[in-house]
């Protein structure tokens, strides 16, 4: 099977070095940076915006995935396709048509992400799919990092990846929160090839292993 990549919430890093503690990720190894963008509407707390995320644009050598666990994504789409995202992931919640979100996000120059929160099917994902580049599943409710994963996550994920590949459809499919080299098997052994992780990545005593140990759990399979 296709390596299992990774993507390191920088909601675990150090503020105060942000540059730097993206740096040593990409260093360890990470695929990609992922950006928790917070409005506290959407869910209850605030983390940053678009400026944080143009902060790094052109400093960093992966590319950023910005999830927008906000409540008016399409309005403010322009703002985070400027600051350097590559991916722009939209909640499934949040908007009335995500055929015109995933629309506004292709117009931006950006590649278009959904995601679910745990009580949403996968069978929401399935009509917008052969437009979308990710599909994100909440493996906790969003707002915070360091939550305990929520296993009910992993036969969706069985199930919409199944269904993916019998439609020949090659795209991202993502699990964001909890991850550990502990839950990483199960949801990677359910078909998903990115893991998002924050707390076992920033907080690892040793950064590269982290991603190691993320990236081998996976391969095993
Ligand atoms: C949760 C965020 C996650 C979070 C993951 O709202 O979307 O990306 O930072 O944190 P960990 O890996 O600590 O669960
Ligand atoms: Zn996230």
């Amino acid at each position: 099977m296709a390596s299992v990549k990774v993507s390191a919430s920088i909601l675990s890093a150090d503020f105060a070095h942000l540059l730097e503690d993206s740096q040593r990720a990409i260093a360890a190894g990470v695929d990609f940076l992922h950006m928790d963008v917070m409005d506290g509407h959407f869910v209850p707390n605030i983390s940053f915006g678009a400026p944080v995320i143009a902060g790094l644009k052109g400093k960093v050598s992966v590319p950023m995935d910005s999830h927008l666990m906000i409540t008016d994504p399409n309005k403010y789409i322009p703002d985070f396709a400027k600051a350097g995202s590559s991916y722009i992931l939209f909640h499934e919640e949040a908007v009335k048509n995500p055929a015109e979100t995933i629309a506004l996000i292709r117009q931006n120059g950006c590649k278009p992400g959904m995601v679910i929160n745990p009580d949403t099917s996968e069978e929401t994902l399935k009509p917008f799919a052969k437009d979308l580049e990710y599909v994100l599943f909440m493996s906790v409710w969003p707002g915070f990092s360091g939550q305990s994963f929520i296993p009910d996550v992993v036969p969706k994920i069985a199930n919409f990846s199944k269904w993916a590949k019998a439609q020949g459809l090659n795209l991202i499919i993502a699990v964001d929160g909890g991850i550990s080299p502990k839950t990483a098997p199960l949801v990677v052994e359910a078909g998903a090839n990115l893991l998002v992780a924050a707390t076992a990545i920033f907080k690892a005593p040793d950064m590269a292993e982290a991603v190691r140990a993320l990236k081998n759990t996976g391969n095993k399979n």
